[in-house]
């Protein structure tokens, strides 16, 4: 299984659902998580060997690859690609994941995204940092996209400081204080991929 995850716009929580997304993997299987962006924000995030999948550089990955040892792998891509990387992008994957936060600006460069996708590529939007009830901004953006015809994810990722206490910690989100309660989304999220529960 190939995991990316992409957006023209910066900032939308890539890196974060990628950590998540590797994680979830890893219960099934070895995971690798290449990071492919300059950044090297899931790097710094794995610093410490507390992720419980390996992550590695752009040039080290066919290496890591040839060696057979893994199963699944997650691509954490740089921020504002161009229309041609994001084609090169969705074709090397077996689902893209689309990250956008629940603003206008950020809703609107996915419908766009989407229209140049190449045909038949398995997407699927996911609203990130949506804010906490009783705001609703998480549940229109899901309904907003889905009246483009979009596919979304019906759980949206809700803002949490504990995603920057994991990320300070380098460990996955479910493992710092008051973390359980943000990892709860993304149980539902791996449902919503056609997984059981976690575990
Ligand atoms: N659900 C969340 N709750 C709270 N903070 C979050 C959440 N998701 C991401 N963040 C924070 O928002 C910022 C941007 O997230 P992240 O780095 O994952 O986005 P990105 O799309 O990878 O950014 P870039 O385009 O710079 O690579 C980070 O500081 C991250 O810790
Ligand atoms: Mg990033």
């Amino acid at each position: 299984m190939i995991i990316s995850l992409t957006q023209y716009k910066g900032g939308v929580g890539k890196t974060t659902s990628a950590i998540c997304l590797a994680t979830l993997l890893s219960n099934q299987a070895k995971t690798l998580l290449i990071d492919s962006d300059p950044n090297r924000s899931a790097t710094l995030w794995a610093r410490k060997g507390l992720l419980p999948f390996d992550v590695c550089s752009d040039s080290e990955a066919p290496k890591r690859l040839m060696s057979g040892q893994y199963q699944h792998t997650v691509i954490d891509t740089p921020a504002r690609p161009a229309a041609d990387d994001i084609r090169a992008i969705a074709q090397g994957a077996d689902l893209l994941i689309l990250p956008t936060t629940p603003d206008p600006l950020s809703l609107s460069a996915l419908v766009q995204i989407a229209t140049e996708l190449p045909q038949g590529t398995n997407y699927c939007c996911l609203v990130t940092l949506s804010p906490p009830a009783p705001q609703t901004d998480g549940a229109d953006a899901i309904a907003a996209l889905k009246r483009h015809g979009l596919p979304v994810f019906n759980r949206s990722i809700r803002r949490y400081k504990a995603y920057i206490k994991a990320a300070e910690a380098g460990v996955v989100v479910n493992k710092v204080p008051s973390g359980g309660v943000a990892w709860r989304d993304w149980e539902e999220v791996w449902k919503e991929m056609g997984h059981g529960k976690v575990g």
